[in-house]
């Protein structure tokens, strides 16, 4: 068995085949395999970036091409999973797009934390989760597990149901580019544990845990699968009162003051993994 890994998963630690990707003058891309995967079973491994979709689809065409048996598609981390349906009239559903093209591709695939498992009405593929990998690393303490919004209960929930222990959610409401956060609960010192799928800008953790600060939470810990940490959120993430973050590596990232990678590649084998 092959692998082939790419972009934003090449950082994983897995043995993959070699290929040269070039630009033409006018910014086409090209790909050719340089290595002999004739008859060869090949696990293509990639992340879906808002910008790698045409790579990911020409080199999945050049492998076959070059005579490799595509028996699985691993998909760390999916862009546009978060526009699954239309919210406001005559907005594009880019999920649903991506995964059209995915199923016609007739291969299996395995996506890690998806962010809307709704999108099972468009293709089939299976979900893994990297979550209780992660819990794994974080310390033991007697939790109470919060989703910062309603949509993710259910992600929260399957780890309240290791832990044992209580779940709360945090009503969120984003209007445009602004987040409305509500928590309704009180807490009485109890440490908590976020669960979310992504951090992006950091808003949606940072305001939770402004808010179940000041609702009566001891020390607040978070996982969620994928760090994308874009603009300033980890400085941001810094001075806030969070006491550690638990990412995985499906995305290109190195541990910082408050946040631990730890390394999922093996889960991609089919193993266990190891932190870093
Ligand atoms: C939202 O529904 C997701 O589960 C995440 O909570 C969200 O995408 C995180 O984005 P940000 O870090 O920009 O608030």
């Amino acid at each position: 068995m092959k692998y082939l890994v790419e972009q934003s998963a090449s950082h994983l630690n897995i043995k993959s085949i070699k290929y040269e990707r070039k630009y033409f003058p006018e910014g086409e891309v090209y790909f050719r395999i340089l290595e002999d995967i004739k008859g060869e079973d090949v696990v293509f491994v990639s992340s879906i970036m808002p910008n790698n979709f045409l790579d990911f689809l020409f080199l999945i065409d050049a492998i076959k091409n070059a005579g490799g048996n595509i028996k699985k598609i691993v998909i760390p981390f999916i862009s546009y999973a978060r526009q699954d349906r239309i919210y406001s009239f005559g907005e594009a559903i880019s999920g649903k797009v991506i995964c059209s093209i995915l199923d016609d591709l007739n291969i299996p695939l395995e996506i890690f934390d998806i962010h809307s498992v709704r999108l099972k009405e468009y293709f089939d593929f299976s979900s893994k989760s990297v979550l209780s990998y992660l819990l794994g690393f974080v310390p033991k303490k007697k939790f109470v597990v919060v989703s910062p919004d309603r949509g993710g209960l259910a992600r929260a929930d399957v780890i309240a149901d290791i832990l044992g222990c209580r779940l709360f959610f945090i009503h969120k409401k984003r209007i445009g580019e602004k987040i409305f956060m509500e928590f309704l609960n009180k807490l009485n010192g109890e440490d908590v544990l976020i669960v979310d799928d992504m951090i992006s800008t950091g808003e949606t953790l940072i305001k939770s845990v402004n808010l179940l600060k000041k609702a009566g939470a001891g020390d607040i810990y978070c996982i969620s699968a994928h760090g994308l940490f874009v603009k300033n959120a980890i400085e941001r993430i810094n001075k806030s009162e969070v006491k550690k973050i638990f990412v995985s590596n499906t995305l290109p990232l190195k541990s910082s003051k408050k946040v631990s990678v730890l390394d999922i590649s093996s889960l991609i084998l089919g193993k266990h993994g190891k932190g870093n």
